[in-house]
């Protein structure tokens, strides 16, 4: 064979090619599997086949080979198919040409021969085939010369850059994930192609972008892709408010530093720290408030008072156009954003107990992303100075950790609930026990009590008692 596979796969590939063989149906393994087996790269466990024919049948041929057989999804309507075997999804189409009507996002699709479905396909890298035929099993089948580009690292068009965008416009965003994700160019008359067919990825269903999207930032250098994203329009489309964040200012000779290149900096450097796709999402936003509140202050220049707030306040609307979870993900990134000024705050000289232990309450169990992301926020380029700001996270880091051990205060559940309140006091729900619950709370928070049982009864006790409130039943 042309590529090399692991045992696993080449005992799945020469299964398929049995029931090719048998039926006597022209096959083909082709796209993303072919090309990262080329480019020896992981590829998730999925394989795509084409066949010259019906793609449902041939799925059905194939599944009854293994044992047990595994069940035949398919869309008649498409001509496609899925099995999965031994935790692989493979893919059954019929070869076509493939053609969209300009204001439609519904093919028209007639059936064609490999050929015709390789030139239909988005990029020479990805229009790469394996034959699973007798006659020549194994061999690659590169007519647009992929393989080349592969060794020239281009992203190419096998059509005209137009027609291929045209088909499908989600491919101008594929071009510039798979640009940042393995580290290619965009051949310049493809990325011409996508500058004039931007306005087209408004027909695009907004999950299919956002996948992308998440893509992107899950690259080991995000910044490529939003980049390429911005030089070429998309980003004005696609997210209009990261946009905002681009270009600086200046008054009385006084700039501010441009947003959108720091916040792409910003996302470069929490790469390499974390796999978590939400806590990337937050260094995409933690910023996204600073244009709402930009404002110009005589003697003082540049500011963006409380643009943690008005930023925190966006994610949800910007979740939600992006189609983006709404709950417990949005909340983590709300989060983040609205605290990412607090540990710098913490840096001065002099800080007490109490701040410290009101940052370990707010941020609970997210502090450790907390502190990544505050991290990955130093984009200076003074090397001193960012070994200063690194030194001063450290120091928060080890009092936080001084101050948690000492008073065990992240995940801190009250140690007098709102219930226990009510049943001592014989009182309904009411503003006077949310009251005492918060006096508790503030108390332990500003060292004035410690975080035990014990201490909170007696401040509910003293609390309730200032207010002519006597126990009716006793601890
Ligand atoms: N394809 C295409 N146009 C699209 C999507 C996919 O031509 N808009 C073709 C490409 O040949 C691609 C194949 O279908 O290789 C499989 O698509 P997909 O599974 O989405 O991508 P992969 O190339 O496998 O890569 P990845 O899994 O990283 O997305």
């Amino acid at each position: 064979m042309d590529i090399r596979c692991t045992p696993l796969e080449e005992s799945l590939i020469r299964q398929i090619s049995a029931a090719v063989q048998d039926a006597g149906i022209e096959s083909y393994l082709i796209g993303g599997f072919v090309r990262d087996k080329i480019l020896g790269r992981t590829h998730q466990p999925d394989m795509d086949i084409v066949c010259v024919g019906d793609g449902i049948d041939l799925a059905h041929r194939v599944a009854r080979r293994f044992k047990p057989h595994p069940t035949v999804s398919y869309f008649k309507n498409f001509g496609t198919a899925h099995i999965r075997v031994d935790n692989y999804d493979i893919e059954f189409v019929g070869a076509r040409k493939e053609s969209y009507s300009y204001h439609s996002r519904n093919p028209e699709v007639a059936p064609g021969t490999l050929q015709d479905d390789q030139l239909r396909r988005d990029f020479t890298i990805n229009a790469m085939a394996i034959s699973l035929n007798r006659a020549d099993y194994g061999t690659l089948l590169d007519p647009f010369h992929g393989r080349e580009d592969l060794e020239r690292k281009i992203i190419r068009t096998p059509l005209d850059p137009e027609q291929t965008f045209i088909d499908d416009p989600l491919r101008m965003l594929r071009a510039i994930r798979f640009a940042s994700q393995l580290g290619f160019a965009i051949e310049q008359k493809t990325l011409d192609g996508i500058c004039q067919h931007i306005d087209r990825i408004r027909i695009v269903s907004q999950e299919r972008v956002t996948e992308e999207l998440n893509k992107m930032l899950m690259c080991p250098r995000p910044s490529v892709g939003l980049d390429l994203m911005y030089r070429t329009g998309l980003m004005h489309l696609v997210f209009p408010e990261m946009v905002q964040l681009a270009g600086a200012e200046y008054k009385e000779g006084v700039g501010h530093k441009d947003n959108f290149y720091h916040t792409l900096q910003v996302l470069d450097n929490i790469a390499p720290h974390t796999d978590d796709l939400w806590l990337r999402w937050a260094a995409v936003l933690h910023d996204i408030g600073k244009p709402a509140t930009k404002r110009f202050e005589e003697g003082n220049g540049w500011t963006f008072h409380g643009h943690e707030v008005v930023g925190g306040r966006m994610v949800p609307r910007i979740f939600a156009q992006l189609k983006l979870p709404q709950h417990e993900k949005m909340r983590f990134v709300r989060k983040l954003v609205e605290l990412h000024l607090r540990p710098i705050s913490l840096t001065k000289e002099n800080i007490t107990d109490s701040a410290i232990r009101r940052l370990l309450f707010d941020a609970g169990e997210d502090l450790e992303a907390l502190m990544t992301l505050c991290e990955a926020d130093i984009t200076s380029k003074n090397k001193a100075r960012v070994r200063r700001y690194l030194a001063n996270f450290e120091m928060v880091r080890n009092r936080l950790k001084e101050v948690e051990e000492k008073d065990q205060l992240r995940n801190w559940q009250p140690p007098v609930t709102g219930e226990m309140i009510m049943k001592t006091f014989g009182l309904p729900p009411s503003k006077v026990v949310g009251d005492i619950k918060t006096a508790i709370r503030e108390a332990i928070l500003d060292g004035e009590i410690p975080n035990t049982p014990e201490a909170a009864w007696q401040l509910m006790l003293d609390k309730a008692r200032a207010l002519n409130l006597e126990p009716v039943v006793s601890r």
